[in-house]
């Protein structure tokens, strides 16, 4: 008996453990946004239902088997009394689950149509999944009141938006089936080859909320993280103006203008944009993230790396199959090469 509430008492504390985080930045049960609070003031109601049939469920079985167990003196051999056939409990436990149902439905369906209902007003967001990073286009039309000039955005990784405006987003998918999903914004949303998925963001808080891809789409599916960063307004006219202002050309002669010329030479521009800088690559489905503004992020390689270390940048240009799945081929690079590549990139902020 004691080893039974031992290693019950085990099992409990497993569970309550497993629920406990010091720093939970994907905690949907800390909704910061608007969407997310739906779904948060959804969940309540249905798991207090869910918690009411348990208990019901529990002391029933608790009753079959306190009435029915075998008592001193009944025959082992012999079958208890068989029933078969009660036409009212089949009626009821048939109609009550169905009633059970109904009423989830009914508090969940409007608010599946809320959180897919296009927004009066809103930021729009082209999204790409790719195997296994976020590519994230603004475009210049429709977007005006945000500061959006005409050539649109093109970043990485990092989801720029300001606080208190819906965003709007257009989710593609160029290889296999991913899932956008910055838990505290909103919920998932699958993003399909040969499809198009709209989804929708609102931060309340200026900040950083992180996300990731929530659909297994390969050995690096763990690694297609994401960052959502919400500004407020001063610090989104910024943001905006930082990426639409042009790139400094790198000074004649300078390592940067060495490293200009080596990444031609070794093909980046093939899959990498630069805005303005190389001749234009593929149209609307980039093959590799949008390098135009890279040092204004603080994060690479679907946000498993540290963009703010440089090692981890030179690491990358070392051997960028350290991340399983890279689709990046650079062939081996001399470290002076590095070096300049590392001095070109740096001026791309
Ligand atoms: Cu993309 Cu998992």
């Amino acid at each position: 008996m004691i080893t039974h509430v031992r290693r019950l008492s085990l099992l409990l504390a497993v569970f309550i453990l497993a629920s406990c985080a010091k720093d939970a930045p994907q905690d949907t049960l800390t909704p910061e946004g608007k969407y997310a609070k739906k779904i948060d003031t959804l969940q309540k109601p249905v798991f207090l239902i869910a918690i009411v049939v348990a208990v019901f469920v529990f002391l029933l079985i608790a009753f079959a088997v306190m009435k029915f167990r075998e008592k001193p003196g009944d025959d082992p051999d012999e079958l208890p009394e068989q029933l078969h056939g009660n036409t009212k409990l089949e009626i009821g436990w048939t109609i009550l689950p169905a009633l059970v149902l109904a009423a989830i439905s009914a508090l969940t369906l409007p608010v599946i149509f809320e959180l897919t209902e296009e927004p009066d007003e809103y930021l729009a967001v082209d999204v790409w999944g790719q195997k296994y990073w976020w590519g994230y286009e603004y475009p210049g039309e429709g977007n005006e009141a945000y500061g959006i000039e005409a050539d649109g955005i093109r970043t990485a990784n990092e989801l720029h938006i300001p606080v208190g405006v819906p965003v709007y987003m257009t989710l593609r998918s160029t290889d296999v089936i991913h899932s956008f999903w910055a838990p505290k914004l909103n919920g998932k949303r699958d993003v399909v080859p040969g499809r198009t998925h709209t989804w929708k963001l609102e931060a309340d808080e200026p900040g950083v909320y992180s996300g990731q891809c929530a659909e297994f789409c390969g050995t690096s599916h763990a690694f297609m993280r994401l960052k959502v960063v919400a500004h407020d307004d001063a610090g989104w006219a910024e943001w905006v103006e930082q990426m639409q202002a042009p790139l400094e050309e790198p000074e004649e002669g300078s390592l940067a203008a060495e490293g200009f010329e080596l990444f031609a030479q070794k093909g980046c521009q093939g899959c990498h944009q630069v805005d303005g800088a190389y001749e234009e690559v593929a149209e609307d489905a980039p093959s590799a993230p949008n390098l135009t503004k890279l040092f204004t992020r603080d994060c690479f390689a679907g946000c498993i790396y540290d963009l703010t270390d440089r090692n981890e940048l030179e690491a990358w240009l070392r051997d960028p199959q350290r991340k399983d799945g890279s689709l990046m081929v650079i062939g081996e690079l001399t470290e002076d090469e590095i070096d300049r590549l590392y001095a070109y990139l740096e001026t791309l902020r």
